[in-house]
């Protein structure tokens, strides 16, 4: 399936074929991401990056992936410095941006908004986050990190239980992912949220139409118990009403040592898309459990370089230029990048 020239805006958009496709590319691209070797098949192109939502990860990642292709960003970040405070509507921004630039990445807090980007522009326009709706870049960075933990582990995504825990209404990441794990079979998804911020119903009866199975409970101890994959996530506070807010009061959804210790499996996963919200008592990840093995975090965000490039390579039709391209890099690079992570990169 070629997808050179297409938008980017929902997970729904990939079957396995092109996963696969998507995936090798990517692997052949993890040198350049690590900056061990260089390419420049996007010497000259241009990305125009929009983000009118915070974003540390997902615009420096787009940022950086399409740095190291060779080509340059051109930016805009919060509704507040750019012509949208003027009056200019979206379709406008889009037009005039997508005269600038070769691909657009877009983030913004309406649902809706990335529909009017990209029908106001034939540059392709990649969904970096709308609103609760979609985040598809951040599933395909997510699923490329499942299959690879799974890929030392020995073991596979058809048939794993899957805990996705947090906020799963307004969770866009969730909604991206579960679409992206459905395609699989027999996979069990336990849907761990607090009350109030169950997923919406489509996701799960989408995913027991194609023939899996589906538990939905708030009990943390019960629900992470044999999990291969642990998928946390933050509670989007900004997203609620006062009301929301209120009934969260209170609530404990916090993922520390002891739970780990005590229900999970020693060759259980744990996965967040990050930020994750560290303040004290805070419904989150808990930072008691860094250093532990299971703990895939950081090397999920290191894949969102590798994956993101062969996402550009693909939509601007270079792909096939990748591999005869590639140079060593001269600089000087620490062999791994965290401290927790010698015995990981070691093995690839
Ligand atoms: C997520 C997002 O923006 O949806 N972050 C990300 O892009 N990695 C998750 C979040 O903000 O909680």
């Amino acid at each position: 399936m070629n997808i050179t020239g297409q938008h980017i805006l929902s997970s729904s958009q990939f079957d396995l074929p092109l996963l696969d496709h998507l995936y090798r590319l990517a692997d052949t691209l993890v040198p350049v991401a690590r900056g061990q070797m260089t390419t420049a098949v996007l010497r000259g192109a241009v990305l125009g990056s929009i983000f009118f939502e915070p974003s540390t990860r997902t615009r420096l990642s787009f940022d950086t992936a399409f740095m190291r292709l060779g080509g340059s960003v051109s930016h805009t970040t919060g509704v507040e410095f750019s012509s949208i405070v003027k009056g200019e509507s979206l379709e406008d921004t889009a037009r005039v941006v997508g005269g600038y630039t070769d691909v657009l990445v877009v983030r913004h807090f309406e649902e809706e908004a990335i529909y009017s980007f990209a029908s106001s522009t034939n540059i392709p326009v990649i969904n970096g986050g709308n609103g609760a709706g979609e985040h598809p870049t951040q599933a395909l960075l997510d699923l490329y990190t499942v299959r690879s933990e799974f890929k030392r582990l020995n073991k596979h995504v058809d048939g794993c239980r899957v805990a996705m825990v947090g906020d799963l209404r307004y969770g866009r990441t969730i909604h991206s992912l579960v679409r992206l794990l459905s395609l699989y079979r027999n996979l069990t998804f336990v849907m761990l949220s607090p009350k109030g911020l169950e997923i919406p119903r489509d996701f799960i009866d989408a995913a027991r139409e194609r023939g899996h199975e589906l538990i939905e409970t708030n009990d943390l101890n019960q629900g992470l118990a044999g999990c291969d994959l642990i998928y946390a996530t933050r509670i989007q506070i900004e997203r609620m009403s006062e009301s929301e807010k209120a009934a969260n009061k209170g609530v404990n959804f916090r993922i520390e040592k002891s739970i780990l210790a005590s229900v999970c499996r020693d060759d259980a996963i744990i996965m967040h898309p990050l930020p994750r919200d560290s303040r004290p008592g805070a419904n989150d990840l808990s930072n008691d459990i860094d250093g532990d093995p299971r703990l895939a975090i950081f090397r999920q965000a290191d894949a969102g370089i590798p994956v993101r490039m062969a996402l550009f390579c693909m939509v601007l039709g270079v792909e096939d230029q990748v591999k005869d391209s590639l140079q060593p890099a001269t600089w000087w690079r620490p062999e791994y990048i965290g401290p927790n992570d010698a015995s990981f990169y070691r093995m690839r």
